[in-house]
């Protein structure tokens, strides 16, 4: 059969509020047309992000019954344990709140000044915790990487010979370890080969530099790897991914992706000084070395989604519904990133409203006419995120324009993504009519969250 159908039967619903274009618009404008401002309730079809939005299956919720609340040594942490360990082959697992206590645990130890981490591309948080811990956070991502139109199998990959050029520069003593995000945020998931983590590794091992993933989509991954390396069609998503992880030396992990569970991460590593040095930091902001940051019932949950994740039923279903989703609005003549990612699609609002200046901040335009349409909450990443101000206080635009559609895990259903279509395309189809925003009010940093804006006359 040629018809992808969605791996489960639901169990458990919750019901979406439908609202009126008319109470949308008063939503909107209440929220100061910021979309981190409307009430979730308010909203018809969340696409805000895949982070901590899966649903659950009923053998995760039987997991959260079963939890093992004891403070120290809980069965659950065990199953966690053996879990994390069966798939990473990592020694010593570490659990975390989340991915970036993770990150914060381990630049600690590694980061500070005169430090540099390279990695394919930093996600805000990762980026965040290298340089708070003070030392340089470098992405070198592939040329295609760079290029939003460029259609290429793996464009989360490491620029290696960039790679190379940059440890001879500054030196391997300079490099606390190396670092591969799987799959690569930007550009809505894409992803790296497995030549170019066995490249990458060799690189690291001939300078003595570890390598580390940043491992939050590392099923989505596997599975890409599967469709597109020559030599894997036939290997099993969990064997992709044992092998992914068998070129590291440690990982961190939000397990709010890639373990399907609304909150929870860990740090794991085979090095076992540095382990305890993590522990010992663990042990002051996250909590005893067998719960981290989380409640036994969660470690039972990480433990199920980290099997579930890796049904390659699941993982058709996932990275198909993703595509379905870039194909359909390509096909309608809408611009995006191509080729679609593994979590998202990225709506390129500079060519999709060539007529509103940058100024006007085309993406916060296009966000908030999906709400106003239809009730989709995205997300703008462009200027509104990333703008900067020169001296005259004029607007440093971001590179590009764009807005994101995140596709949480197992929560919508195929009929709710051709919803998704239908509003993208018919606003499309009236683009000329939106007009651009001015902010009328920002907090000086991280602005996107709490700004609020009016709509340009
Ligand atoms: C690639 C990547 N790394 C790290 C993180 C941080 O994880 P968390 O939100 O669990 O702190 C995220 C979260 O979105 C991510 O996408």
């Amino acid at each position: 059969m040629k018809t992808i159908i969605e791996p489960f039967k639901i169990k458990s619903v919750e019901p979406i509020r439908f609202t009126t274009a008319a109470e949308r618009e008063v939503f909107i404008k209440r929220a100061g047309y910021n979309l981190f401002l409307v009430p979730a309730e308010q909203v018809l079809i969340d696409l805000l992000t895949d982070s901590g939005t899966s649903a659950m299956s009923a053998e995760q919720w039987a997991g959260i019954m079963r939890g093992d609340e004891s403070y120290a040594g809980a069965r659950s942490y065990y199953r966690f344990e053996a879990k994390v360990r069966e798939l990473t082959g990592f020694a010593h697992v570490i659990p975390t709140h989340q991915g970036r206590a993770a990150e914060r645990i381990l630049f600690s130890l590694v980061g500070g000044p005169g430090k540099v981490v390279p990695n394919n591309a930093h996600f805000d948080t990762t980026r965040a915790n290298v340089e708070f811990a003070g030392a340089e956070a470098v992405d070198l991502p592939t040329a295609e990487g760079r290029d939003p139109d460029v259609v290429a199998d793996f464009k989360g990959n490491m620029d290696t010979a960039a790679l190379e050029a940059f440890i001879a520069s500054r030196g391997p003593a300079a490099i606390p370890l190396v670092m591969i995000t799987v799959t690569n945020n930007s550009g809505g998931g894409q992803p790296v080969s497995m030549k170019n983590i066995r490249d990458t590794k060799e690189i690291c091992a001939r300078h003595g530099i570890p390598l580390f993933l940043d491992a939050c989509r590392f099923a989505e991954n596997a599975y890409f790897i599967k469709l597109r390396e020559p030599g894997y069609s036939g290997v099993p998503a969990r064997d992709i991914a044992r092998e992914l992880f068998s070129y590291a030396d440690g990982a961190t992990m939000s397990a709010k992706k890639d373990a399907i569970v609304n909150m929870g991460g860990f740090l794991a590593m085979n090095d076992a000084s540095l382990a305890q040095r993590a522990r010992n930091l663990l042990i002051i902001t996250e909590g005893f070395p067998t719960y981290g940051g989380l409640a036994g019932r969660d470690l039972e949950a990480i433990a199920q989604g980290l099997d579930e994740v890796l049904d390659e039923h699941y993982l058709q279903y996932r990275i198909r519904s993703v595509e379905y989703l870039g194909e359909k609005l390509t096909a309608a003549g809408v611009p995006i990133m191509r080729p679609p990612g593994g979590h998202a699609i990225y709506l390129n609002a500079r060519a999709f409203l060539p007529h509103i200046p940058v100024d006007e901040y085309p993406g916060q335009a296009l966000a908030v006419e999906l709400f106003r349409m239809g009730g989709i909450r995205s997300v703008e990443i462009g200027s509104v995120m990333f703008g900067k101000y020169d001296a005259a206080g004029r607007l440093i635009p971001a590179r590009m324009e764009l807005v994101r559609l995140a596709i949480p895990r197992r929560v919508y259903t195929q009929s709710h993504i051709d919803y998704v279509i239908e509003v993208v395309v018919e606003c499309f189809g009236r683009r000329e009519e939106l007009r651009g925003y001015e902010i009328v009010e920002q907090a000086p940093v991280l602005r996107h969250f709490t700004a609020r804006f009016r709509p340009k006359p």
